[in-house]
């Protein structure tokens, strides 16, 4: 007699190591029906053949949803017309949700009902059975409900695992990515930092103030990995000029200053872009407008060939200001600029950090754009931690906590 939902004893759980053998999961298979007599009868038809399956059954389509929330059934035979609660609700519900929504169903109803049939197989039941149940018509619709949960429970692991590949490889991909650019930064800046740690120190910083602007956690993203090529130009630069001690003539000032244009090139080169160097500039309107490159190759020029403007106009290469120069640009002048004063120079000791801000201080609204600077005041502390924690950190930890 069943009272509610009950599980025969003595089935096995879920799969286990026996003496040396994998034993398979069993398939969970409910049934419901609201006559407990229909109930006994399923039992005994099925009991000689369930090996390896696990059954449970209950009384109606609530109980049975209740059992569906608490395990995970492979098929599900249930009567059609139930009172209160049917087998169509019952199906509907289990088509209405994610988790539920492949268990096979098969739905027990009177053998001259062709509209319920219908109804049935348009709501999504996997196949029907007619009362007076066959015992032989049972077992050979169950064996194809179960053959088909199986195949659907395949499929979907194999997409997770793709899935999984997918996102590990990627991933991959993006550490290799992000390494490889800071190790290009870095390469360049042994020209004149042997530690590499001025690129690295001007990423964190434009980041910080990129956050501070309230950017948009791509441009922060981008920012972050694009800043260190800012000086990728100064790769070409002549020894001559570029270790020369002293001060540089003019000429030799023209070629140094040459490296945003250089860096932008090296960077963006394609036909479009040489053509825009062509003559005595180029098209700036149209270098600094979109094209279909990779975003991030873009900014990483953009940096390159802008961070050297200056607010008020005076910069180069193009003397352009205010809001001209890209944000990205003036957000990289700014830190870079920190940098240098802070650190220690060939031509210079390292300045306090009171009178570094001091100077950035008296430059706003003249080198550097004054939003820029509000956004890197607010954010002092958390720029001061960054420059503690490179002094005081290897730089290949500082890239592995870079994320
Ligand atoms: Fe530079
Ligand atoms: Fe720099």
């Amino acid at each position: 007699m069943y009272t509610n939902c009950t599980e025969p004893t003595g089935i096995l759980g879920l799969a286990s190591w026996t003496g040396g053998a994998v034993v398979a999961a069993p398939k969970r298979l409910l049934f419901v029906d609201d006559d407990p007599s229909i109930l006994d009868m399923l039992e005994r038809m099925i009991a000689p053949h369930a090996a390896g399956w696990q059954t449970f059954f209950c009384l109606g389509a609530e109980e049975a949803m209740t059992m569906v929330e608490q395990v995970d059934f492979d098929a599900i035979v249930s009567d059609a017309r139930m009172p209160g609660r049917d087998g169509f609700w019952l199906l509907k519900t289990l088509q209405d949700s994610e988790r539920t929504r492949n268990i096979p169903v098969i739905l027990l109803t009177g053998d001259c009902e062709p509209s319920l049939k219908r109804q049935a197989l348009e709501m999504g039941a996997t196949d029907l059975l007619n009362k007076p149940i066959c015992r032989e018509d049972l077992l050979g619709r169950l064996r194809s409900a179960l053959r088909l949960k199986a195949s659907q429970d395949e499929l979907a692991a194999h997409i997770i695992s793709l899935e999984n590949n997918v996102r590990e490889r990627t991933q991959a991909l993006e550490t290799s990515h992000r390494e490889i650019v800071w190790r290009l930064a870095k390469a360049c800046e042994y020209r004149d930092d042997e530690t590499g740690q001025h690129v690295m120190r001007v990423a964190f910083y434009s980041r910080a103030i990129a956050v501070g602007l309230g950017m948009s956690p791509d441009f922060v993203e981008e920012i972050f990995l694009t800043s260190p090529l800012h000086d990728i130009g100064k790769i070409a630069m002549p020894d001559r000029v570029f270790l020369k001690p002293g001060s540089l003539t003019p000429e030799e000032m023209r070629v140094m200053r040459s490296h945003c244009e250089v860096g932008a090139r090296l960077l963006l080169e394609r036909p479009q872009a040489l053509a825009l160097f062509h003559g005595d500039g180029f098209d700036r309107e149209e270098f600094f407008g979109d094209g279909d490159e990779n975003p991030f190759i873009k900014m990483a020029s953009r940096i390159a060939l802008g961070h050297h403007e200056k607010w008020d106009g005076t910069g180069y290469p193009g003397g352009l200001a205010g809001r001209a120069i890209p944000m990205e640009s003036r957000i990289v002048a700014l830190a870079d600029v920190f940098d240098a004063l802070v650190t220690e120079r060939p031509y210079k000791p390292a300045f306090s950090l009171e009178k570094s801000l001091g100077i950035l201080a008296t430059e706003a609204g003249h080198h550097f754009d004054p939003e820029v600077c509000s956004a890197f005041n607010a954010k002092i502390d958390e720029i001061e931690s960054i420059r503690r924690r490179f002094l005081e950190t290897p730089y290949h930890v500082c890239i592995e906590n870079a994320r």
